[in-house]
């Protein structure tokens, strides 16, 4: 049978490390998955009082609102106020979605038709190349090594409708600063796209690095939306809470769209979030402090294995490049070789795209203690 649109798209690398994994977990061995970006950290405990307070109520067990109740819209725009300096119209500028995924995904629907163009950096976390493929568009890549000018060059040939961009970036955790984001919407402005800026990793980022908002930026909120998650910054992954802020009509189209698909979040979850963002406001601190630990503890660890990597500034990530003796094997058997050999799993560069072939992604999910067992057995391998 023919699969519309799925049928289409690349088998999914990671599900094979993923595979072998299970598999030699299967066999007995302690295999320290640093692949899936799964944050392990537990989510405020505010939220999950909340979250059994409310579901306690069966006025909490109806349907909701796609776009979010009042309440959370409101928290979101006084979280955006006091962290990134950044007013919003919680009734115009801000819907609530699924998680910034999901956001991203449907606002390629109301976004991207066929024969228009969607400009992404690559490599990229895959929803950003695959939400404007599914919804019919057509993707050009640019190197996201090329920076803000190699995306300038691409944008100019290719006039896009669409440019999504992300930073702190997943995977290759590059930073941007505020002057950066600026350039941006100047480009946004002067070629007429619009920038979708995926803020996944607002909160998490090092060494007096504090990202940006890109709605922060002169003239942003006319052609500039953002998708901000509760996932990283809370570690509240699986209650899918995320929001897309920014220029009013495109929020409104997406909120359009949904009120079609879902009937959002369960409201308890809602009422949670809402009170975490009020109430625990500085707990992404918190959660930044213990990957910044974890990141030492790994980057250390691989230098003591000769593995030298740079510490990065943002991101729960850790982008390296694959060891000289192993560079000729790619990303996909670098990272089956140690998961193999060194009972370490890791995502291959090469899942997230083009350019991504010459570097492994570590995820910073396991504590410091399994992260030191991680770099040893790395280093077993490396040594010999
Ligand atoms: C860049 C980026 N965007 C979005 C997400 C997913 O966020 P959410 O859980 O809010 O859907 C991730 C998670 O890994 C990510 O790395």
């Amino acid at each position: 049978m023919k699969f519309y649109r799925i049928d289409d798209l690349p088998p999914y690398v990671f599900a094979t490390v993923d595979q072998l994994k299970r598999q030699l977990r299967r066999e007995g061995r302690d295999v320290i998955d640093l692949g899936f970006g799964n944050p392990d950290i537990p989510s405020p405990e505010i939220a999950v009082e909340k979250l059994r307070e409310a579901a306690l109520n069966p006025r909490n067990h109806r349907y909701s609102v796609s776009r979010g109740i009042d309440q959370l819209r409101l928290a979101a725009a006084e979280h955006y106020e006091r962290s990134f300096g950044v007013s919003l119209d919680p009734e115009t500028q801000i819907a609530s979605t699924i998680g910034a995924k999901e956001g991203l995904a449907h606002l390629m629907w109301v976004l991207v038709d066929r024969g228009e163009t969607v400009v992404v950096p690559t490599p990229a976390y895959p929803i950003h190349r695959v939400a404007p493929r599914l919804a019919g568009a057509t993707v050009v890549t640019s190197r996201a090594d090329g920076g803000i000018e190699a995306l300038a060059e691409t944008v100019k040939a290719s006039r896009p409708k669409v440019v999504i961009v992300s930073f702190p970036h997943n995977p290759t955790t590059a930073i941007a600063t505020a002057e950066d984001m600026q350039r941006l919407v100047d480009l946004a402005r002067e070629q007429e796209f619009l920038l979708v800026h995926d803020f996944a990793y607002a909160d998490v980022a090092f060494d007096g690095h504090k990202p940006p908002s890109i709605l922060a930026a002169d003239g942003a909120q006319d052609c500039a939306v953002e998708l901000y998650s509760l996932t990283k910054s809370f570690s509240m992954a699986g209650w899918r809470v995320g929001f897309v802020l920014g220029r009013a009509d495109v929020v409104g189209a997406l909120a359009k769209l949904k009120s079609y698909l879902d009937y959002g979040t369960f409201q308890p979850i809602q009422i949670a979030a809402t009170v975490t963002l009020r109430e625990a406001p500085e707990y992404p601190v918190e959660v930044c402090e213990i990957y910044r630990s974890r990141r030492d503890a790994l980057c250390s660890g691989l230098a003591r294995a000769g593995w030298h990597v740079d510490p990065p500034r943002g991101t729960m990530f850790v982008w390296a490049p694959i060891p000289v003796q192993f560079k000729d094997l790619g990303s996909l058997e670098f990272a089956l070789r140690l998961a193999r050999d060194a009972d370490v799993a890791v995502s291959p560069g090469i899942g997230f795209g083009d350019g991504g072939d010459g570097h492994v992604r570590f995820a910073l999910v396991e504590n410091e203690q399994r992260i030191g067992q991680a770099t040893r057995a790395i280093k077993k391998l490396l040594d010999q």
